[in-house]
């Protein structure tokens, strides 16, 4: 049977069964797709981080499977490069038991004209029941989200500029692991921030989830301009910023998503913003650093720190396992 919602309504603006302040949520306040951090209330994220807890033990066992997704098609759409998100998600997938299929966008009919919209309405044709999209233009996921069956649910794996909600998740995961208590912490992000999607996922999630200073650090051409309405503080000057923080979250230069010269080079970033043990020891003796990848070693992180005692870049990837496989079953009903 082909699947309502499809056709008919293509430019409904709002689902009837969505909350229309918050179109990732129903009326019931329940996750329905995962679009983005901003606006989930902090009952929403504790609920995925402690799902993702519970996974971990299951990650660990032998036989690493659940039954939670049997039968269900989960479509991975990476219109935008990536390892470790499109790896994870299809790790985390195929551990719930579901079917996976990754569709190899350069190999797709996307090359002989078909638009986005198109592409999806044929997969779903093929009773999908999950899309996890990662797109380089910001709010693809919500354009999909908004074509697609009530059934249907939408992961945003990365957007633009715009949101990394599943990699804002396995950082708050990964600082809660190691530092407990969201309340208690020093939180600096450094680099690129103009760019980062990511940032902007975690600048949201440590905000609802209470943490009482972030600071983000970066030259004034790699702020936005409008980063004093997102509550933190800010420093130009790294060695100032990294006093006594109790966790710091590297970001890699987006250059791809550069228009024109923001630095006068790889080198001078580097000597301003790099991470180096030097910048490092500033920070409290126990602090953790996270990176969320790619790496680019000697522009924003010396290889010393990321392979480093306080480094828990790994870690942060086979969490993001455990997180992914929380925020699929949630969204399932599980
Ligand atoms: N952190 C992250 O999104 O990495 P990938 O681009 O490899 O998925």
């Amino acid at each position: 049977m082909p699947r309502e919602g499809w056709g008919s309504n293509l430019h409904t603006e709002t689902r009837m069964w969505l909350d229309p302040a918050n179109p990732q949520l129903n009326k019931n306040g329940e996750l329905h797709h995962l679009l983005s951090l901003e606006g989930l209330p902090a009952g929403v994220l504790r609920q995925i981080l402690d799902t993702a807890e519970s996974f971990v033990g299951v990650t660990q066992r032998e036989v690493k499977k659940v039954p939670l997704l049997r039968g269900k098609a989960v479509f991975n759409l990476f219109f935008e490069a990536s390892t470790r998100t499109r790896t994870t998600f299809e790790i985390a997938a195929k551990r719930l038991s579901a079917d996976v299929i990754n569709l190899a966008i350069n190999v797709s009919s996307q090359s002989k004209g078909e638009t986005v919209l198109d592409t999806v309405a044929n997969l779903a044709a093929m009773q999908a029941d999950m899309f996890i999209v990662r797109h380089a233009a910001s709010g693809a996921p919500y354009l999909i989200a908004k074509h697609v069956a009530p059934d249907i649910h939408v992961i945003n794996a990365g957007d633009g500029r715009h949101s990394h909600p599943t990699q804002g998740l396995l950082d708050m995961y990964t600082i809660r692991h190691y530092k407990g208590d969201f309340t208690k912490l020093r939180v600096a992000i450094v680099g690129d921030i103009l760019h980062s999607r990511v940032a902007r996922s975690q600048i949201h999630a440590l905000t609802t989830l209470g943490c009482p200073e972030i600071r983000v650090i970066g030259p004034k051409t790699l702020l936005p301009a409008d980063v004093g309405r997102l509550g933190v503080q800010v420093y130009g000057d790294m060695r100032e910023g990294l006093k006594d923080v109790d966790v710091v979250m590297m970001l890699r230069l987006q250059n791809e998503r550069m228009n024109g010269a923001l630095l006068p080079s790889a080198q001078e970033f580097y000597k301003y913003y790099g991470l180096t043990e030097d910048k490092l020891a500033l920070a409290k003796a126990d602090a953790i650093v996270l990176h969320p990848g790619p790496m680019n070693r000697g522009v924003e992180i010396d290889s010393s720190v990321a392979d480093g005692k306080q480094s828990v870049i790994l870690p942060q990837v086979t969490f993001g396992i455990a997180v992914r496989m929380a925020v699929m079953s949630i969204l399932a009903g599980n």
